[in-house]
């Protein structure tokens, strides 16, 4: 495996840095000014971190084996790195646990593993809503010593992305990928794709028939944290906001309604699928993949698959543009995932190795490369080999959606507010209760949570 290196230059990636350092600020509210981490834990973190860098010398080149744990990698990235990693350090074994694709359902379950004290698993990777929670429950080790004694260059990554991994004063994640979200539309059937949601839903139930398709318009509706992407990017394509930037809530208000009243035209549309309400990611590459639709809404990663032809029906006909706007303008969710160490992770040292491998230049290019997934090291968008693989990384449209990104609530009580977002929006979608009902129910509810 070459070692990769090259010198930033472009102006592409200049502003891929100065937007992400945009996000960036917004994502720094993101970490909580709360300090209150327990004691007891914070000093056994910090003992477990000195001991390991202590054990490393003596541990130097035994053999060691770690697990690696990540959400369900449809791309098939991971053993790519993996081996690669293997090769530049063939005494250590990395053993890859697959998690599920929903990053609610793994969220719970490392929350459950970790809160016993269970080390089976040394490396995972951490949405990037999770860093914060994670770093105050005492879960994660932090990783400065390691990031000083290796002198990484933090200053090669966006400055958003870095922000999502710190707390307290402490960085506990490296960041490993960034996400955006994007439209994806199939170039046999739409000439020039929609700029609003009204000319979205107007297409969707024009074109949905032609070319062998069967459906308008993809999104994740789906009970589970991809519905509160899709919402934040709909309230905010409407004007709204959940939190403002003193943390009142305010996500009552007209614009969350219209937002959700669009969202439920789209679902109730003729042309979605009657399980929409079922579809997360997963269901989203599969159906787009198999071409039965004429749009989706999805990640990066799904741009690079497109192009498979070993597993896309659609290959040469799909591109991708910036969501639709709404009143306010079009805006995509920001998400992303960083590497963290269990803390109780037997082999701390080999665990920053692999942590070190896959967030750094060759493991970033690969997951670019192999997994379609962007990386949040700036320089890597101009390396041609990059940028010939994903047309998407070369990709003017593709930089806007990055500057477009709209971070989730930041509060670090995230998880109750994505849950009460979830089963309301879920009901709306449902017809269960009003657009109204739902954002005066998520508007007191959010309150009574925050003011605990
Ligand atoms: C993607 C994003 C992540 C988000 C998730 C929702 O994995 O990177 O931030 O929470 O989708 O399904």
């Amino acid at each position: 495996m070459k070692i990769w290196k090259k010198v930033l230059t472009g102006t592409v990636a200049m502003s891929m840095v100065a937007m992400m350092a945009a996000c960036g600020d917004d994502e720094e509210t993101d970490v909580p000014e709360d300090t209150d981490t327990d004691d007891t834990e914070q000093e056994d973190a910090d003992e477990a971190d000195g001991d390991d860098n202590e054990a490393a010398a003596a541990e130097d080149q035994e053999e060691v084996t770690i697990t690696y744990a990540r959400g369900n990698d449809a791309t098939g990235s991971t053993d790519v790195l993996i081996e690669a990693f293997e090769e530049a350090f063939p005494h250590i074994t990395v053993e890859y646990r697959d998690m599920p694709s929903d990053t609610g359902a793994s969220h719970d379950q490392y929350v459950t593993e970790f809160s016993a004290g269970d080390s089976t698993i040394d490396v995972f990777d951490a949405d990037v809503i999770w860093p914060a929670e994670f770093a105050q429950a005492g879960y994660v080790l932090p990783l400065d010593r390691f990031i000083e004694e290796d002198g990484i260059d933090m200053d090669a990554y966006f400055p958003g992305t870095v922000e999502s991994g710190h707390f307290d004063g402490r960085q506990w994640a490296m960041p490993k990928f960034t996400d955006a979200g994007l439209l994806y539309y199939r170039t046999d059937i739409v000439d020039e794709p929609p700029t609003t949601w009204d000319e979205l839903l107007e297409m969707a139930e024009e074109y949905a028939g032609e070319e062998g398709t069967e459906f308008g318009y993809l999104m994740q509706a789906n009970q589970y944290e991809g519905l509160v992407v899709n919402a934040i990017e709909f309230i905010s394509a409407y004007g709204g906001q959940v939190l403002d930037d003193d943390q009142n809530v305010t996500v009552h208000s007209p614009e969350t309604v219209a937002a959700i009243e669009k969202m439920k035209e789209i679902v109730d549309a003729d042309s979605s699928p009657s399980n929409i309400l079922n579809f997360d990611e997963p269901a989203t590459h599969t159906a787009f993949l198999e071409g039965q639709a004429v749009f989706a809404r999805n990640w990066p990663y799904m741009q690079s698959m497109t192009e498979d032809e070993d597993q896309s029906r659609v290959a040469g006909n799909v591109g991708f543009a910036l969501l639709p706007a709404g009143d306010a303008g079009s805006a995509a969710g920001l998400g992303g995932w960083m590497t963290m160490i269990n803390r109780y992770s037997e082999n701390p040292e080999a665990a920053w190795e692999f942590v070190k491998f896959m967030t750094g230049p060759e493991g970033q290019k690969i997951s670019a490369m192999e997994g379609g997934l962007a990386p949040t090291i700036a320089e890597l968008y101009e390396d041609p080999e990059v940028q010939d693989v994903a047309q998407l990384f070369a990709d003017e449209e593709f930089v806007r959606t990055l500057d477009n990104a709209v971070p989730r609530p930041i509060t670090p009580i995230y998880p109750q507010i994505s849950d009460i977002m979830q089963i309301e929006l879920s009901r709306a979608l449902a017809g269960e209760i009003s657009a109204e009902e739902a954002a005066s129910n998520m508007q007191s509810q959010m309150e009574s949570a925050l003011s605990e």
